[in-house]
């Protein structure tokens, strides 16, 4: 039987180029990449030194570059490490990689204590890591220090539910009340199918616990998206004013860092770093 980082590896393997318009093919997935960015930019500093995990096909790798780090970047999919390449490489960006190395969250151990200012393991790394994810937080915490911060997202489950509230009531038809009541628990999409893009999803009190239970203390935290999880008719003649669409979106990234709206976004983001 495969385990489950080969499972998810295939997924990605399969996924492809289709990653790369992950966070710009529709108006709540440009928030969110909106909401992220400026996140790192408030942790990320010229000359900083990152370890970007499951890099994918490179959005933020770009974005990394662009504030001046020096980025090893990593994926445990060599497709997504090969399109990360195929992006990045042409571009002015190439010179801030060190390298680029297939590495899986679960394991960091080839990676000095302290030597990197900052992690980022954006858009859900972190949701695959299942049993393992307190360590892979415990060794993300080691490879940047007591001075260093470790930034991340993984999915929502109270989002996914609100954004995906179609298919999740699909779901419960399909698997049961008891079924779908676990996953609203645990967030484990295995528990419906192992062959599917299994991944498991948090409430934000289950994200800080893991956090907290890893060794490490969150700084900083924000939901993906707020109101952008609405109507798209109503929010693309917005984008479409540059002057508007920056009001909102500031107000947007005010909202998502409200408490009363961190499990609201399909993302949980945070920053965290040693609690010792
Ligand atoms: C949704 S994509 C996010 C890509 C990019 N960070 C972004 O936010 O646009 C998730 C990425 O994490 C990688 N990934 C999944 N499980 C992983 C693991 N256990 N260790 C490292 N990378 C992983 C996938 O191969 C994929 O490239």
């Amino acid at each position: 039987m495969p385990s489950d980082a080969d499972r998810t590896r295939q997924y990605y393997d399969a996924l492809g180029e289709r990653e790369w318009t992950r966070l710009t093919d529709s108006v709540a997935g440009r928030v969110a990449f909106e909401v992220h960015r400026r996140f790192l930019a408030r942790f990320v500093r010229a000359g900083d030194r990152v370890l970007e995990i499951g890099a994918g096909p490179g959005r933020f790798t770009l974005e990394l570059a662009a504030l001046g780090a020096r980025i090893v970047v990593t994926d445990l999919s060599p497709v997504q490490l090969e399109l990360n390449r195929r992006h990045v490489g042409p571009t002015d960006a190439e010179r801030r990689v060190e390298q680029r190395i297939e590495c899986d969250v679960r394991d960091t151990a080839g990676f000095g204590d302290g030597a990197f200012d900052a992690v980022v393991a954006f858009g859900g790394p972190l949701s695959y890591a299942f049993e393992e994810a307190e360590q892979a937080v415990r060794g993300l915490l080691r490879v940047v220090g007591p001075r260093g911060v470790v930034l991340a997202s993984v999915m929502s489950t109270l989002g996914t539910w609100r954004q995906a509230l179609p298919s999740v009531t699909g779901v419960a038809e399909r698997v049961g009340d008891e079924v779908n009541d676990a996953v609203l628990a645990d967030g484990d999409l295995r528990l419906i199918d192992r062959t599917e893009h299994a991944c498991r999803m948090f409430r934000w009190r289950q994200l800080r616990d893991l956090v907290e239970q890893a060794g490490g203390r969150v700084v900083a935290a924000s939901a993906s998206n707020w109101a952008s999880l609405g109507d798209p008719s109503v929010l693309e003649p917005l984008e479409r004013d540059p002057d508007r669409w920056r009001h909102f979106l500031d107000n947007e990234v005010g909202a998502c860092a409200e408490p009363g709206a961190l499990d609201g976004g399909t993302h949980l983001i945070f920053a965290a770093t040693s609690a010792a």
